[in-house]
């Protein structure tokens, strides 16, 4: 097993960043391994590691998956998923959940068109699903919690992705309300699917950036979440960029870097700005966009969502640049404000060889319009008492049209290749990045204070955030008869139910 990115990590080192007020104190009063149930009332206060992870490090290039499979077209291997220690702190060993013991999980690479089979072995003390989030793959190649596989037990996912599927995905756990806590110990990984005919020329490097959350105590575990946690979605107290603490990446003046970006946080927003330059959007979470855009300062990457940018370094300044997370305030459901501070994720060095700047492409894809919808559905957002009752916070539940999941219900139906509007209404004080399985939709319109904007380009997405008091419109297509799970990603509101059940007929 490869093990760098942990080895990076354990190394002593300089400065650390501690971000966010959801950083500080992990319940000490720790459930047993298995238990999602929160301490109840307030967490006792616990000292938060300030030993710092290694800052500075070269960034590691994600490891692999290899495929074992001859056959051309073909993509087969295997994930286990199980605890893993590592030495992240010195003197400490910190139990990690992994996908082949590393965090992030192995990159699945594959071409459009291929079929995949991959084994998943649980050897976790509780069950788990492996979620291929965002891949048009069958209901029941999916991942849904309604499909756990026990502990000790192990199964086989196969699916084929079809030409038109190339985009930016990732798989996680999904089993019924373990999400939070199996993604917070380290199982999440990117999956990329290529097309042949890429139309972003090959001499554009490329970066994979997976961004995601760690929390450590000083004695180096990893706590539970807290009360607070349950409520407004676990933050970590180090952010990591492919497993590690803020790494350098080197570019050459001039020259232009393909950088697809994930946030597998279970609950940070990501206001991604890189020092000194502009970013230019090529794709979404499903695919590339009909045509660059360009010049943009920042770009909101809610928990979930991917982006693919290009990022152009200039020939004159050759200052370093940093990737910064700027400040947002996605709201809360307490007293308590959740407006982050600036962290640096990542840390740019120019090299002293020039290069020279590769032109993009005026079209990138011919995204069709998917049509005039002629079904429309509304899905309102909320927090409070819902059917299921108290969530697991003790204090509120985070409901979709009222309700809280349940695997058994069937909340929506909707029928196969049935052009769709839907309308997601958030009427809760906290912003909700909204998730629907199964396919891709195109954003119509999202409000700002109330006012509907219509959204400037098509796109592929398969999460939105839809912020606090706002609404979001999409359309959407399903094209697979089965059930499909939409929910909100932060992965502790949608154990507790923040989820439905969507069942396309024929
Ligand atoms: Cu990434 Cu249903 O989730
Ligand atoms: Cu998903
Ligand atoms: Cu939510």
């Amino acid at each position: 097993m490869d093990r760098r990115h942990f080895i990076a990590l354990g190394t002593a080192g300089t400065a650390v960043l501690l971000t966010g007020c959801g950083g500080g104190g992990g319940g000490a009063s720790t459930p047993a391994v298995g238990s999602v149930l929160p301490p109840t009332g307030a967490p006792p206060p616990t000292a938060v590691a300030t030993t710092p992870l290694t800052t500075g490090q070269p960034l590691a290039a994600l490891a692999s998956l290899a495929n074992a499979s001859g056959t051309p077209g073909t993509f087969e291997a295997t994930l286990v998923a199980g605890p893993t220690n590592v030495t992240l702190l010195p003197g400490t060993s910190t139990e990690c959940w992994t996908y082949n013991s590393l965090v992030p999980g192995p990159l699945i690479d594959v071409f459009e068109g291929d079929t995949v089979r991959i084994r998943l072995e649980n050897r976790l003390s509780q069950q788990t699903t492996v979620h291929w989030h965002g891949l048009p793959v069958p209901p029941d190649q999916d991942g849904n919690p309604m499909d756990p596989v026990a502990p000790g037990a192990s199964r086989l996912y196969e699916f084929t992705l079809p030409v038109g599927s190339a985009g930016t995905y990732w798989y996680h756990p999904h089993p019924h309300e373990l999400t939070a806590e199996q993604v917070f110990r380290g199982m999440a990984g990117l999956f990329i699917v290529r097309s042949r005919t890429d139309p972003v020329p090959a001499a554009i490097e490329e970066k994979l950036l997976v961004v995601s959350d760690l929390r450590l105590a000083a004695d180096g575990t990893i706590p539970s979440n807290t009360a607070m946690d349950w409520q407004n979605g676990r933050e970590g107290n180090y952010v990591l960029v492919n497993g590690q603490n803020q790494p350098v990446l080197t570019i050459n003046p001039g020259q232009s870097q393909r950088w697809r970006i994930l946030n597998a946080t279970n609950a940070r927003y990501l206001r991604l700005a890189l020092t000194g330059h502009t970013m230019t959007l090529i794709g979404t979470d499903g695919g590339l966009l009909r045509s660059p855009v360009p010049g943009l300062d920042e770009i909101l990457l809610a928990p979930a969502e991917r982006v693919d940018v290009i990022v152009t370094a200039s020939l004159s300044s050759r200052a370093s640049a940093v990737l910064q997370a700027l400040p947002y305030d996605r709201g809360s459901m307490g007293m308590m404000g959740f407006a982050s501070s600036t962290i640096s994720l990542l840390t740019v060095n120019y090299t002293s060889a020039a290069t020279t700047a590769v032109a993009l492409p005026g079209t990138l894809n011919s995204i069709a319009d998917l049509g005039i919808p002629t079904k429309a559905k509304r899905l309102v957002l909320s927090s409070g008492m819902g059917m299921g009752g108290m969530g697991m916070g003790g204090m509120m539940g985070f409901l979709i049209d009222g309700k809280t999941f349940d695997p058994s219900r069937v909340d929506l139906t909707s029928r196969v290749n049935e052009i769709e509007q839907w309308t997601i209404e958030n009427r809760s004080s906290m912003d909700h990045p909204f998730h629907l399985h199964g396919t891709q939709f195109q954003v119509v319109s999202r409000t700002h204070g109330g006012a509907a904007t219509a959204e400037p380009y098509l796109a592929w997405r398969d999460t939105v955030n839809v912020p606090a008091f706002e609404s979001v419109v999409f359309k959407v297509v399903q094209r697979q008869p089965g059930k499909r799970m939409y929910h909100c990603h932060i992965l502790e509101h949608e154990d507790q139910g923040m989820m439905g059940v969507l069942e396309v007929v024929a």
